[in-house]
């Protein structure tokens, strides 16, 4: 048996991250933690450790942070991939903060970069999004569609960091980095133990719709009805967040030997509406959605699904969860847990 290697994983406490963690210690890796809990709970390395029996060694820092960064690469020397999560993601909270998301997002990301180099670990898989795509050129989404300016900083930032990653690669030819391009992860771990936590009125759709379920919230706003879409509502790529997590192992395989930037899209394929979803969630837990339609938000596309056939043909991925799971278990870990992760 080849050693276990060890990863870090920075934001391993948050949404993604966490589940990532699950998958990777399934599968044999040793797994490090890096957050600074500022969107995020301790509790969930407690579920963590509940589900697969290991608890990941957990750093309580900020990227930001460079001594604490290289303490804790000098305690862990063994790291031989970081998953790059860390990172502030809301849309509107970006419009109102671009200073705190940018130096976050990018000032952050820079010194977790140097740090790496400097401790000689150059493979990197870095969380990047669909919104590197703007209002897309075509679907379905291919690796190839060219890249837009996205409408929002949070958006900006992933755009910004994917070229900083290829620059650097292009100057130093020893990295190894792969950007993953999300659609729009939803669901929980199947067992309701973990799952996504928003802090207060959720503006994703999913976590919206739990929150209307579970009573909460009273009814859902749909954001428009008259896009050029089937129903006139938004379409997009919804995607288990275990089929994500299942991709970063599949891509820490797929880096075995290989140099500089390969970029994948992680969506199923499909496109659903916003109704889609609310119907899919309807069946799949016998329940009813209140929902009134509203005017479209401001900086929403109408249609945006991946063609996912690169990451299938090139790293063996294929998501596995249809929208029933996806909305199964997400309404599983919020009628489980009604408070989140708690306080
Ligand atoms: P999340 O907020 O649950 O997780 C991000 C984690 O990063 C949090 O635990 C937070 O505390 C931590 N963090 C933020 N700034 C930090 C800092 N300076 N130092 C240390 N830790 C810090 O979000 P998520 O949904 O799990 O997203 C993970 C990554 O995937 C993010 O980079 C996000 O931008 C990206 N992404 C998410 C989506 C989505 O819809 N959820 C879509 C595309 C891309
Ligand atoms: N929507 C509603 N009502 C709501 C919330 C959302 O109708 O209360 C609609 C939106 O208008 C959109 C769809 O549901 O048509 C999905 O909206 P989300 O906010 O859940 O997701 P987005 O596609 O807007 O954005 C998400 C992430 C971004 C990421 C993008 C692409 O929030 O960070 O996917 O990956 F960049």
């Amino acid at each position: 048996m080849p050693e276990k290697q060890t990863i870090l994983v920075t934001g391993g406490t948050g949404f993604i991250g966490s589940h990532t963690c699950v998958e990777l210690i399934e599968q044999g890796y040793d797994v490090v933690v890096l957050d600074n809990l500022v969107n995020s709970k301790v509790e969930s390395l407690n579920r963590i450790e509940r589900i697969t029996g290991t608890r990941p060694r957990f750093y309580e820092v900020d990227i930001l942070d460079r001594e604490a960064l290289e303490r804790l690469f000098a305690e862990e020397p063994d790291i031989s991939c970081v998953i790059h999560f860390a990172g502030l993601k809301a849309v509107g909270e970006s419009c109102k903060k671009p200073w705190e998301y940018y130096h976050n997002n990018i000032a952050g990301s820079l010194e977790l970069f140097d740090v790496m180099r400097a401790h000689g670990c150059k493979n990197l898989i870095f969380s990047s999004s669909a919104t590197v795509y703007g209002d897309p050129e075509f679907v379905p989404i291919t690796e190839e569609c060219p890249k837009h300016t996205p409408t929002n900083p949070y958006g900006k930032t992933k755009t910004m960091l994917e070229d900083i990653l290829v620059d650097l690669s292009a100057a130093d030819a020893e990295w190894n980095i792969v950007l993953l391009r999300y659609f729009n992860p939803i669901g929980a771990h199947p067992s309701g133990l973990m799952g996504e936590d928003p802090n207060g009125i959720p503006n994703n759709l999913m976590p919206y719709i739990t929150q209307v379920a579970s009573g909460k919230l009273e009814e859902l706003g749909v954001f428009g009805d008259d896009y050029d879409t089937p129903d006139g509502t938004g379409v997009r790529d919804y995607i288990h967040v275990m089929d994500l997590a299942v991709g970063h192992v599949k891509s820490i395989e797929f880096m075995a030997g290989k140099h500089g930037v390969n970029v994948f899209n992680l969506g199923t394929g499909i496109g659903y509406s916003v109704l889609d979803v609310v119907h899919a969630f309807e069946s799949a837990n016998g329940l009813t959605i209140p929902y009134r339609i509203k005017p479209r938000r401001a900086g929403d596309i109408a249609c945006c699904y991946a063609s996912a056939e690169k990451a299938e043909r090139d790293m063996g991925w294929k998501a596995q969860y249809g929208i029933e799971e996806m909305c199964a278990d997400s309404w599983r870990w919020q009628s489980m847990n009604p408070d989140g992760y708690g306080d």
